[in-house]
């Protein structure tokens, strides 16, 4: 057999490497045995009986809403191409070309591919920013107030809800000043799909009265990657132009290995679901505290709240600082899996994040602890990494995001640049925010700024060999 791909799979199967990623299932621990061994003969298609994804009449239509109910939605719409298609079709159904949307300038990628799809025109607000632990948090809700109220043109406005980390804005306040500004909001709660199924956890934006929420239940539940759901709660979204959305983001041909996931995914939470991400939850909070016991090591939790516009957050969620004895995260990422085979979501220059889920036992968080208290045993780095501060302000925008890609571009050394307009984002590592979007104007004082992130040696994405992409005008 040559098939490099497969063989990598069965690799990392063989190797029975404890996951502390996603998705949420964990290798199918959650899933019923008759499931797995019958899915090439669940691999179908729309033939008799088994309904349309683009015209639901049956047995989808039924587990959409009972999706619905369980998630806490009015309506409820199975996406198989993750809650990347979910925001695509959220976007499209409530914008039309220069309108003006107010997103996060730490949105994710796929908001930004949205302003592209839309022609819409971008207002950013920055979220608030620990530098301390190099984590873009969540928004002041009075600065957003400040937007809406300066621009009434605004016609929408997307967060994200949780952060990557867990992180939590005060979505109900958000929720309260999007509706009396008589806005559309867009939640962003791709890492939030467990949220109503605990009274442990943060709310769902779906009970703080977002318009349209999407979820990717691949990530924290226990549905195959790619299986998402877009919920819509509201009026003020036209429900005809919203399905015309989502058949235009998936596919004509949508995966019932995927659907039939999301159904089993809800099943599950209404079932043994909900008492096994409590356990989660408990075991995960037992090792948060386990960690902070550990010198020179901090996994971030409660003391967050208050700070940043944080409200809540996410208690499976272990972020483990490891600034503090001199090693980078994905230093700490590599020992792990090196020596304790455990393979976690994500590392950055000062944190590695592990996802604990509802797959998980306690044997598993035994081994993180034990992994964690042997990092000390890493040689220091020679050269810690540099906290960044003062972020500059957000440049001019000429050209909509939308124009920006479809210019010829060019790469220019970073020192030429100035005055140019940029065709990519300039986004350093940490704290993951865009210094420069496409379609912004590069100014002298962001080439010096930019200039003194390198020298400090601080990953640029965006910069190449210190040149970067500009629009050919
Ligand atoms: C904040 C955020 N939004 C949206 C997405 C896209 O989700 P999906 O992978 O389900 O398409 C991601 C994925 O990483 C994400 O982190």
């Amino acid at each position: 057999m040559t098939a490099p791909l497969y063989e990598a799979l069965m690799d990392y199967a063989k190797n029975q490497i404890i996951p502390f990623h996603m998705p949420g299932h964990k290798q199918g621990r959650t899933f019923p045995g008759e499931y797995l061994v019958n899915l090439a003969k669940i691999d179908l298609t729309e033939v008799p009986g088994l309904d349309n994804l683009h015209n639901p009449e049956g047995p989808i239509l039924e587990a959409q809403k009972l999706a619905a109910k369980a998630f806490g939605a009015r309506e409820s719409f199975f996406l198989v191409n993750g809650t990347t298609s979910g925001i695509y079709a959220a976007m499209y159904a409530v914008l039309n070309p220069d309108d003006k949307i107010l997103i996060m300038r730490n949105s994710h990628k796929s908001v930004y591919n949205g302003l592209v799809l839309t022609g819409t025109v971008p207002v950013y607000i920055n979220p608030e920013i620990d530098y301390e632990d190099g984590i873009p948090m969540g928004i002041d809700i009075n600065k957003l107030e400040e937007y809406l109220k300066k621009d009434e043109a605004i016609k929408a406005v997307v967060m994200t809800y949780p952060n990557y980390y867990g992180f939590c804005s005060d979505i109900t306040g958000i929720s309260d000043i999007v509706h009396k500004y008589n806005k559309i909001l867009i939640v962003d709660e791709a890492h939030g799909a467990h949220f109503p199924f605990s009274n442990n956890l943060p709310h769902s934006s779906l009970q703080a009265g977002a318009d349209i929420v999407v979820q990717s239940v691949h990530k924290t539940l226990s549905s195959f990657t790619q299986s998402s759901i877009l919920h819509l709660n509201s009026d003020r979204v036209d429900t005809n132009r919203l399905k015309y959305s989502l058949s235009l983001f998936q596919s004509t041909s949508p995966s019932y290995i995927l659907m039939s996931s999301l159904d089993l995914a809800r099943d599950y939470m209404e079932k043994e679901g909900k008492e096994r991400l409590r356990k989660a939850v408990q075991l995960a909070d037992y090792a948060r505290d386990e960690i902070n016991k550990i010198e020179g090591i901090r996994c971030l939790g409660k003391e967050i709240i208050g700070k940043y516009g944080i409200v809540d957050f996410d208690k499976a969620k272990l972020t483990v600082s490891v600034k503090n004895l001199g090693i980078k995260g994905p230093e700490a990422e590599k020992f792990l899996r090196d020596n304790f085979n455990i393979q976690v979501e994500m590392s950055d220059a000062f944190n590695i994040l592990a996802m604990v889920t509802l797959a998980d036992d306690k044997s598993h968080i035994d081994s993180f602890i034990e992994g964690i208290k042997n990092l000390v045993a890493i040689k220091r780095d020679k050269e810690p990494v540099e906290e960044i501060k003062n972020y500059p302000d957000i440049p001019e925008m000429v050209l909509k995001p939308s124009q920006a890609v479809t210019k010829k571009a060019k790469l220019v050394p970073l020192d030429e640049a100035i005055n140019s307009i940029s065709a990519n984002f300039i986004i350093p590592y940490p704290p993951g925010v865009p210094l420069v979007c496409p379609g912004e104007r590069i100014k002298k004082d962001m080439v010096k700024y930019i200039n003194v992130l390198y020298n400090k040696g601080i990953k640029i994405l965006g910069l190449k060999n210190n040149n970067i992409l500009v629009c050919e005008i």
